[in-house]
């Protein structure tokens, strides 16, 4: 098989997990409901500037009421998984401490309801929206929000972890940290690497550190984080180019994945840091490091790099490839650098289990007078990526889930409501969904 060839679900191990994508602050809504406390998100939005079409998410597709119809489309669909997240400040509106009860109920209504369609809950803790309060006093820059991320993660698996068995901690701390710390794109909105650097630090020891607390509430679930990585390639063959390609990937790929795997930050991100260096404690490294049952990758786009002295820290500067199929984003589409994304991340970490937690595409949708959303780029980057990914199981790639990014179009961040990702269309002003011709597929590929 090769990436043009069409798969079937056949084709795929019959355990395989099959599930759409969703995150609490981009489809919730409700942003004020329930005694809901105000996250780093919100705060950003309501900064001029920060979001493209200086939209929101206090409504976004009102998921929070809307649930039950976004789950009954999914269950038609025929995933057998559903990925959520859960939003922080919904459940301690101040980040720790006094618990709203009306947060905890709405996950147990989202959750049960799930479980009755035969969707299988796969819940993300941390998707971005740290309660403001937290912020307030440092958010990931201070050790302290590691405790209250302890916290919140025992008060969620007390309540929930009987009836949900896959936990993600964080969701891509290169994007909550990054470029929320250093790049100045998503919340809080900061450009200092140093702090990136440090977040990251407190983002993985949070993971660390609640995984014996998940265990403990939830007993018998699947533990893993997810991590957003890239395969990257040189700009030509020389051996400059080649050298600027391990130091970006040192910070891109390798900053997350070798203490996760038990191997201390790069050294050869360390030296090009310098200063910027995270403080870390005895004892860090190895709860980091504590085992987990599987590893979440989210695959978008590869990257191409090469060597430049004014590239930043890393010396190294993206490349446009030129003549290559994008999405409206500009992202490259590769399906062939999801096969060397998986086969690269077996052979240098090893992990267990692989599930491909997010990968999807954004165009430009219309919907016709007819209802329908003809979105033919989107159903052949899905098929095409489906093809990948079917590439690499059968290289012994021990990938066994697929998650659809996303089931709804939904708010994109320093985006707004500009990019749609959904495999059903999202008509903001009625709230109707629309499914797409690429979720169609999507369902007759997973009823077959
Ligand atoms: C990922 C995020 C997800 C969504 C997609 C398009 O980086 O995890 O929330 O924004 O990109």
């Amino acid at each position: 098989m090769t990436t043009h060839t069409i798969p079937t679900r056949q084709d795929f191990p019959a355990d395989f997990r099959w599930g759409v994508s969703t995150s609490s602050f981009q489809i919730e809504g409700a942003g004020q409901a329930d005694g809901k406390g105000e996250s780093i998100w919100d705060r950003f939005c309501a900064e001029p500037g920060r979001i493209r079409d200086g939209s929101n998410a206090l409504v976004a597709c009102d998921h929070y009421h809307l649930f039950p119809q976004d789950l009954d489309m999914a269950q038609a669909m025929g995933v057998n998984a559903y990925r959520f997240s859960i939003a922080w400040p919904r459940i301690l509106p101040t980040g720790r401490g006094a618990v709203n009860e009306a947060g905890l109920a709405f996950y147990d209504r989202l959750v049960d309801g799930m479980l009755e369609r035969g969707l299988d809950p796969w819940a993300t803790l941390y998707h971005w929206d740290l309660p403001q309060a937290l912020q307030d006093e440092g958010g990931w820059l201070t050790r302290d929000t590691v405790a209250a991320f302890v916290e919140y993660t025992d008060v969620v698996t007390r309540r929930l972890g009987d009836r949900v068995k896959h936990w993600i901690t964080h969701n891509e701390p290169w994007c909550s940290c990054m470029m929320g710390y250093w790049e100045n794109i998503h919340a809080p909105g900061g450009t200092s690497l140093a702090d990136a650097l440090q977040a990251s630090h407190h983002v993985l020891l949070s993971h660390g550190q609640s995984i014996p607390v998940i265990r403990r509430n939830s007993p018998g679930a699947d533990i893993g984080i997810t991590l957003s990585l890239h395969p990257i390639t040189a700009a030509s063959g020389s051996a400059e180019d080649a050298a600027a390609v391990k130091r970006h990937d040192g910070l891109r790929n390798r900053w997350f994945l070798d203490p996760l795997f038990g191997r201390g930050y790069p050294a050869d991100t360390l030296a090009l840091v310098g200063d910027a260096a995270p403080t870390v404690l005895p004892g860090d490294l190895e709860a980091i490091a504590t085992p987990t049952d599987f590893l979440g990758v989210n695959y978008y786009f590869p990257e191409m790099v090469k060597d430049d002295p004014a590239g930043g820290p890393m010396r190294a500067s993206l490349v446009e490839k030129e003549g290559v199929e994008r999405t409206g984003f500009g992202w490259e589409v590769s399906p062939q650098g999801l096969v060397d994304l998986l086969t690269r991340v077996q052979r240098d970490y090893n992990p267990a289990v692989i599930q491909l937690t997010e990968n999807g595409s954004t165009f430009e949708d219309v919907l016709t007078p007819e209802g329908r959303v003809h979105d033919k780029e989107r159903l052949s980057y899905l098929q095409r990526h489906l093809a990948a990914l079917k590439q690499a199981v059968d290289a012994g790639v021990p990938v066994k889930g697929y998650f659809a990014w996303s089931l709804l179009d939904n708010f994109e961040w320093a985006e707004g409501y500009l990019r749609r990702f959904g495999l059903a269309y999202v008509d903001y002003a009625t709230q109707q969904r629309t499914l797409k011709d690429s979720g169609l597929w999507y369902g007759r590929f997973l009823n077959e």
